[in-house]
């Protein structure tokens, strides 16, 4: 399936920027998976989602059940709208990984997961809104898409255990979205969704933008893992101030120097990040073999050109180092790539499946580099 619509102009005028409804988007439209399959997967313990069900009238009446969902759930939940959502159905489902492709003029590091939600008429999370890009795509039935203004931290929420709900909601525009249509949503537009018939389902292609404060807490814990005890404070040329009571301008230019320096090393940052962003959210999508590969087994299958196929749940990055050096990153890991193994490496970021070339069996650095990817469950040979 791919995408009709003019993605520079929406780069240009909408992403980051202002929603926008793209009616019938897709070049031919099939819902990738049935509600049944969805109700399936929510009842997986390894599985995140979560039944919200109206048991009145109002936002403040929406229950939040965590689950895994009990099967025997769904039978009994009668005629109140309820609404079932289920997290990164992507990695358990290929047809749903596939939606993420088109829209891969956003890069990788940026794309979160797919969730999948199934609403009965009236069903829906209320009124909210999100930190990150999302698109709506939706998949099966009709829903009530309505947006309001942008918010931010300041804005005022209801009540509630477990849901952010808006308290003053005031739709300014709304639609009902049929299968194929998309409503793409930029961070902090209000949003609210209500089933508008039964078997609604709705695919957002959700996306991550780190917080500031993530970056620093995170990279600030891996530069501490990195320091020294005995990297300390020295002053050997100290001098006799007028006032003992003062901390002099070379005191501190010295200490903030020892934070900026550590903190300012753009080559430790890149490799910390690529391994934070490759560090996949949900690992319990294991295909680690139970048994290592031998390097003569590998290097034979090399040499008959198999394809290698991604894991879904894993996530991979390349940086450009100089020359056509790169810096691979899976799932958390970080691989120096050189020559054949780094065009391998770009190769492997660009799509779901690739191709070896039987020369690549004859490189000892690609052949250890597959041969872990393997042992690690980042890659398998497709059967
Ligand atoms: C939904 O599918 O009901 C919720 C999606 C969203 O509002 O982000
Ligand atoms: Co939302």
């Amino acid at each position: 399936m791919q995408l009709n619509f003019d993605i520079d102009g929406f780069l240009r005028d909408h992403w980051q920027k202002k929603p926008r409804l793209i009616r019938n988007a897709w070049t031919r439209w099939a819902n990738p998976l049935e509600p049944d399959e969805l109700a399936g997967l929510a009842c997986e313990e390894d599985v995140e989602s979560r039944l919200i069900v109206a048991t009145g009238v109002g936002p403040e009446a929406l229950k939040v059940e965590a689950g895994p969902i009990p099967q025997a759930r769904f039978g009994k939940l009668g005629k109140r709208p309820w609404t079932l959502l289920v997290n990164a159905v992507d990695h358990h489902v290929p047809e749903v990984a596939a939606l993420i492709a088109p829209f891969r003029f956003v890069p990788d590091w940026r794309i979160d997961d797919v969730m999948v939600s199934y609403a009965t008429e009236g069903g829906g999370v209320g009124p909210h809104f999100d930190q990150y890009d999302v698109f709506l795509v939706q998949g099966l039935g009709k829903r009530r898409w309505q947006i309001g203004a942008m918010c931010d931290g300041a804005s005022e929420l209801l009540p509630h255990d477990d849901l952010r709900l808006l308290a003053n909601f005031k739709a300014t525009d709304e639609w009902v979205l049929e299968p194929g249509d998309i409503l793409y949503v930029p961070p902090g537009l209000a949003h609210n969704g209500i089933g508008a018939s039964d078997d609604c389902m709705t695919y957002s292609v959700g996306f991550r933008a780190p917080a500031r404060s993530e970056l620093i807490a995170h990279y600030v814990d891996d530069a501490l893992g990195r320091l020294a005890d005995d990297d300390r404070y020295a002053d050997p040329d100290l001098r006799r101030l007028d006032n003992p009571g003062e901390i002099p301008a070379e005191a501190l230019d010295r200490l903030h120097a020892m934070v900026t320096e550590t903190l300012g090393d753009r080559d430790a940052f890149v490799r910390w990040f690529g391994g934070y962003v490759s560090t996949p959210k949900y690992p319990e999508v294991d295909w680690a073999p139970e048994e290592a590969i031998e390097v003569g087994a590998l290097r034979g299958m090399l040499a008959d050109g198999v394809a290698l196929v991604r894991n879904p749940a894993s996530r991979f990055s390349f940086v450009r180092q100089g020359g056509s050096d790169v810096l691979l990153f899976v799932d958390g890991e970080c691989f120096e790539c050189r020559g054949e193994t780094a065009a391998f490496a770009e190769r492997l970021c660009a799509g779901d499946r690739v191709e070896i070339a039987p020369r690549l069996s004859g490189s000892d650095a690609a052949l250890a580099l597959i041969g872990t990817l393997l042992s690690q469950g980042s890659i398998a040979f497709e059967d």
